[in-house]
């Protein structure tokens, strides 16, 4: 008998059925390209957290933008998940990750619900019907995922890297200089505001216009994001990043990010893993079961990858 593969081999396994083997490339969010910045915080996050980089000097980060799909040769110019993971250098030495994405809500709540997700793709795409027979059976059986699918049919195309807001969607447990802790969640808001392409002017751009716009946008100056954390009370679910908060919660500026170009290595920082357990003191995991699957997934999918698989 054959003993089961663990959960994290079997979600990345049934990736590449959906999205296809692409030898070197990451297993999701194939195609990107870093940037290089300073975030700044604005020193409201003191009283929640003692993370040096959310509550002292400006510190150095590293960017890297994506597309959602594990196939790096999917257009830009169709709706569709886009990444930004996010490093930042401590003066320590050290390196902590926020990576977010153009979502308001995850897709499921546990590893289990991930995997009959994937599973119900696969089918779908191993059919070849072009029928979505075992993604509506998922949604049937998994109600609160839908208003995560029912976002995902809303999505525009976006105009830029730089014109996109961009969620953890997890909850994060920041802790104070007294122990206190407060549940958060982060948004990354552009400055530049939101902007997607109509239709039109999609038909009109480069199938890889992405990467070009931004490098283009950079050269006439610098593209900033708020880094904003909303505050849970007591009573929001920690657990469930298919359920958002609501509306009221208090919501603070952390602070503000401001990328001036590319990184002097594409290489060497498409080869890295940014990963969204990667924390630092004053900020845990909270309950939330999907950033340890994450943490385990992105292993996998990092030691294919750089092993020219
Ligand atoms: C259980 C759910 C998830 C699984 C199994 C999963 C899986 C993966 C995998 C295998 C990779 C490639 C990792 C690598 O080779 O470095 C990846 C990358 C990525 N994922 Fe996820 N993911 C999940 C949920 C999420 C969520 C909730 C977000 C956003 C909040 C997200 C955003 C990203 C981004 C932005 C990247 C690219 C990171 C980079 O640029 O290096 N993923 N994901």
């Amino acid at each position: 008998m054959t003993a089961e593969l663990p959960l994290p081999v079997q979600v990345v396994d049934t990736m590449e059925q959906i999205d296809g083997r692409h030898p070197g490339y990451r297993r999701a969010h194939a195609r990107g390209a870093c940037f290089t910045g300073t975030f700044t915080p604005t020193g409201e996050a003191a009283k929640y957290t003692t993370a040096a980089h959310l509550t002292g000097g400006p510190v150095p980060v590293t960017v890297r933008y994506s597309n959602g799909s594990g196939n790096p040769a999917v257009p830009d110019t169709q709706p569709g998940g886009r990444g930004m993971a996010t490093r930042f250098h401590l003066a320590d030495g050290s390196v902590t990750d926020v990576i977010g994405v153009n979502l308001p809500r995850f897709l499921v709540a546990t590893p289990e619900q991930f995997l009959d997700l994937v599973r119900a793709l696969a089918a779908d795409k191993a059919a070849g019907k072009g029928d979505q027979a075992h993604l509506q059976g998922f949604l049937a059986a998994h109600p609160d995922s839908v208003p995560a699918f029912q976002a995902l049919g809303l999505m525009g195309i976006p105009a830029s890297f730089g014109t996109t807001a961009y969620r953890a969607l997890h909850a994060f447990v920041w802790v104070n200089a007294d122990g206190d802790q407060q549940a958060v969640r982060y948004r990354w808001a552009p400055v530049l505001g939101e902007q997607n392409l109509t239709a039109d002017q999609a038909v009109n751009e480069d199938q890889q216009f992405l990467v070009g716009e931004f490098v283009s946008r950079l050269a006439e100056g610098p593209v900033s994001f708020t880094l904003h954390a909303t505050l849970a009370d007591p009573s929001d679910p920690t657990n469930d990043a298919t359920k958002v908060w609501p509306d009221d919660r208090p919501e603070i500026e952390v602070g503000t990010l401001t990328l001036t170009g590319e990184v002097e290595d594409q290489d060497h920082w498409a080869a890295q893993i940014f990963d969204p357990t990667n924390l630092t003191a004053g900020i845990e995991l909270s309950d939330d079961p999907l950033p340890r699957l994450r943490h385990s997934a992105y292993s996998v999918s990092y030691d294919r990858r750089s092993q020219g698989e």
